[in-house]
């Protein structure tokens, strides 16, 4: 195991009608920006419930984050921020609605010209607006940890950064929220969860037991509910065991001490700057790609994998029931099902990684050429 320091900041509240108990959360005397997505909060009752509950605060509102939040709309909220006064942030939404505040309340006491700059790392996160969530789609685990990805339409880029100041302060988990969501994005929830854990888990074996054994807890638990929970939202506990499990595989806990991977979402992202697919429906076409390419390298760690989450006895089975697994819950694994030209793709973000040097995954095992290798093998 390495070295690790290791702290997660954020209180979790957790359960039907947790929601009420904002006002003991906020601290007081606090003028809050809420912060919210393209209206879904005003359909399911949860915006009435936020705004009765933090009735006794001072707010302004600043709705229209979209999915795969743009850095042109978090450059308006900024402003308001600045406008009003604002001094705490409150999320309510999905992962876009949290990394947008993030961003926003990073920007806010970054000292730069452009506050994209936070995101190409020329500037650096010193402090932050506090800030915190009221997560309404268990997906990304933004609720419970420092890091955003942001979308610059302009120039079709999607970058991420890091830092503890921006892990919210605390973060409201209720998931019947989560009810009114549609079967999709349950789907993209379950599966970006899923990809999650295999980014910090497969890697090598005899790092971590522990860790281990918990990512694996989390990979079981979201193959045995994720499909019933797709399909029916109104089963609380199952939905409740999804929400938990989201933020568990990425809240930093899993990959303390332990090799980490991630190149599938560093393509991912690409494929969602360049395409629109949606952020879990592009790990889905990458991940096995990027397994089938580090057969060797993985083969050990991919070989535990499927013999206690699949009871399989090679890597080659264990990376197709993976596929299958995917495709169960109907979620598309090739770039032909969006109709991406497979020959492009390659092209196009095999050059962008070549131009920003980029080097990913353990040991340096994927580079710019690797990614198109990879892109053209999921055609
Ligand atoms: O915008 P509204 O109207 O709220 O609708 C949203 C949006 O259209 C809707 N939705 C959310 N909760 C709902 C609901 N609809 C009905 N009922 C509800 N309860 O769902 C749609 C998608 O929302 P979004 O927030 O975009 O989805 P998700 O949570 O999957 O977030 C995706 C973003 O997070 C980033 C992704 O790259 C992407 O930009 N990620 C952030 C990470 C992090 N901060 O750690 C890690 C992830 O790997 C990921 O990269
Ligand atoms: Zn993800």
């Amino acid at each position: 195991m390495k070295n690790f320091d290791y702290c997660n900041p954020t209180r979790i509240v957790f359960g039907k009608g947790s929601i009420s108990r904002l006002p003991e959360l906020i601290p007081s005397g606090s003028k809050v920006l809420m912060l919210y997505g393209g209206g879904s909060i005003k359909r399911n009752g949860v915006y009435e419930q936020v705004v009765s509950a933090a009735s006794g605060f001072e707010m302004v509102e600043f709705g229209g984050i979209e999915p795969n939040p743009a850095h042109e709309t978090c450059l308006q909220a900024i402003e308001k921020c600045r406008r009003e006064n604002v001094n705490f942030i409150l999320a309510v939404g999905g992962g876009s609605v949290l990394d947008a505040a993030k961003y926003i309340a990073a920007a806010l006491k970054t000292d730069c010209t452009d506050p994209w700059e936070i995101l190409t790392g020329e500037a650096e996160v010193n402090s932050a607006v506090p800030l915190a969530g009221i997560l309404t789609l268990p997906a990304t685990g933004s609720e419970s940890n420092g890091n955003s990805v942001i979308s610059k339409r302009s120039t079709k880029e999607k970058r991420a950064f890091g830092s503890p100041h921006v892990y919210p302060k605390f973060s409201i988990l209720d998931p019947e929220t989560t009810f009114s969501l549609p079967q999709k994005q349950v789907r993209n929830g379950v599966v970006d969860a899923f990809v999650h854990v295999c980014e910090q888990y497969m890697c090598r074996t005899g790092e971590s037991r522990l860790q281990d054994r918990f990512a694996e807890g989390i990979l079981q638990t979201l193959i045995e509910i994720g499909p019933d929970t797709i399909k029916d939202s109104t089963d609380y506990d199952k939905r409740a065991d999804f929400m938990w499990s989201a933020t568990m595989a990425l809240n930093m806990l899993i990959n303390q001490g332990v090799t980490q991977d991630w190149s599938t979402h560093m393509i991912g992202h690409e494929l969602t700057a360049f395409y629109g697919v949606a952020h879990a429906e592009s790990l889905a076409i990458v991940l096995p790609g990027v397994w089938r390419f580090a057969l060797e390298h993985k083969g050990n760690k991919l070989a535990q994998y499927g013999k206690r989450i699949w009871g399989v006895s090679t890597p080659q089975e264990a990376i197709d029931k993976t596929e299958q697994f995917f495709q169960s819950v109907e979620m598309p694994v090739r770039l032909s099902d969006y109709e991406i030209d497979a020959d492009e793709a390659a092209a196009k973000i095999s050059e962008r990684f070549r131009q920003r040097k980029s080097v990913f995954g353990e040991d340096g095992l994927i580079q710019a050429d690797t990614v198109g290798d990879i892109l053209l093998s999921r055609a």
